[in-house]
């Protein structure tokens, strides 16, 4: 099938949410996606902090050539399957958490999160205990609850009512997070890096505030690491990267992750200490595809990967040295270069869209996180000279603007 007749056909009967550009992807190999007339696109999105490890990767190939051989996609959680027990190990022991529950995506993962925080707020005798307070300029997905915690008119106003009970404060800002708290406040949820926001990473004095508020109101810390976690910082979890040598003080009670796990195959997982784990009960929440047997292989083959500590500091030092040529470039458009490890925002005094459509064509794949912040969200993988041509692209760009 030819590009015009793939994009034709998708315009005929795909429905029109998304806008896409003029080309079809097809394949890739590492950090490299062609599309259907063979050009090459350097990936600097990673299928939006995805494809941490790349494409073709052959490790990952073999994994699922294993578990495929086994001839069991899935079995539904009625029963026992190796892979999904030993993911739930895997991921507990890169952090706090003590108990997981798998799902299928970062708002599935978040609204299993407000489920639980709720059904721990239940038992202790306040029915009024339901309220979850959010932050200004977040992203927590797209459906009834987790849109409700994103507070975005544009993405509200036509489905509204949304799931009632959230409040927001300004992120940031601990004194506005204290003025909305009471004893009516069962979670406070934030992203430790914002991603779709723009990439402002919290302070970690921030997150400590929080923690204390949350003890201090009986209410549990929910960290949402859909995009910021998963090696993305060059630790395994954001509040890991930005905590430093303390990170256990500002962990949380839940964390949510999705988009890398698996590497491609939709997963998401909720974390949880044991408190939480123990008030919840056989019958609370269920879905029938979340963690099967080949997802999960997969997920516990890359939680293997990213979490090794050499993969990390490599990430990190790729994130500095991808920061320093981005500041280097000196551009008059570049307001501020933020972020941490491979999430990184470019912020300018120009709409990004523009900068976006023109790497396509010289075959660089960005993408902007909202209309003046272009983000880098690339493999983890890439390699120090695929960021600099990425930068050097970004750079001819700015130039001609
Ligand atoms: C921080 C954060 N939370 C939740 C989500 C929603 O994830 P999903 O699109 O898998 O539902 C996203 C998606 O961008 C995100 O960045």
């Amino acid at each position: 099938m030819s590009t015009q007749d793939v994009i034709q056909m998708e315009h005929d009967y795909v429905l029109g949410v998304y806008s896409r550009p003029e080309f079809v992807l097809d394949h890739g190999q590492g950090c490299t996606l062609y599309d259907t007339d063979g050009k090459a696109y350097l990936d600097c999105v990673s299928g939006i902090a995805v494809n941490s490890l790349g494409y073709n990767d052959p490790q990952i190939n073999q994994v699922m050539q294993d578990a495929m051989h086994k001839g069991v996609l899935h079995v539904s959680n009625l029963y026992h399957t190796a892979p999904h027990a030993q993911l739930a190990k895997a991921l507990c022991e890169t952090c706090f958490a003590d108990k997981v529950h798998f799902c299928l995506s970062g708002a599935d993962a978040n609204e299993g999160a407000f489920k639980f925080a709720r059904r721990h707020a239940y038992d202790k005798g306040n029915k009024e205990k339901y309220h979850i307070l959010a932050f200004t300029n977040a992203f927590h997905g797209r459906l009834f609850g987790s849109l409700a915690a994103t507070p975005r008119p544009k993405y509200q106003e036509a489905f509204l009512p949304l799931m009632p009970g959230v409040r927001f404060a300004e992120f940031n800002n601990l004194e506005s997070a204290r003025a909305q708290m009471d004893d009516n406040v069962c979670a406070i949820l934030v992203e430790p890096i914002q991603g779709e926001g723009g990439i402002y990473p919290a302070a970690p004095e921030f997150l400590q505030g929080l923690r204390d508020l949350a003890d201090e109101f009986d209410a549990l810390l929910i960290y949402d690491e859909v995009q910021c976690g998963m090696g993305r910082t060059g630790s395994m979890w954001g509040y890991q990267t930005l905590g430093a040598d303390n990170a256990d003080a500002i962990a949380p009670d839940i964390m949510t992750t999705a988009k890398p796990l698996a590497n491609g195959l939709p997963i998401g997982a909720i974390m949880m200490r044991q408190k939480v784990a123990d008030s919840i009960h056989k019958g609370d929440h269920a879905s029938t595809f979340a963690g099967n047997p080949f997802t999960t292989a997969v997920a516990t083959h890359v939680v293997g990967r990213i979490s090794d500590p050499d993969f990390l500091s490599d990430v990190s030092a790729k994130g500095d040295y991808l920061m320093e040529m981005l500041d280097e470039l000196n551009s008059p458009h570049i307001k501020e270069v933020r972020g941490k490890g491979l999430l990184v925002g470019v912020e300018m005094d120009v709409e990004v869209g523009p900068v976006v459509d023109a790497a396509y064509k010289k075959g660089v794949i960005l993408v902007s996180a909202g209309a003046n912040v272009l983000r880098f969200v690339p493999p983890l993988v890439i390699s120090k000279d695929e960021l600099a041509h990425a930068v050097n692209v970004v750079g001819e760009i700015l130039q001609d603007m």
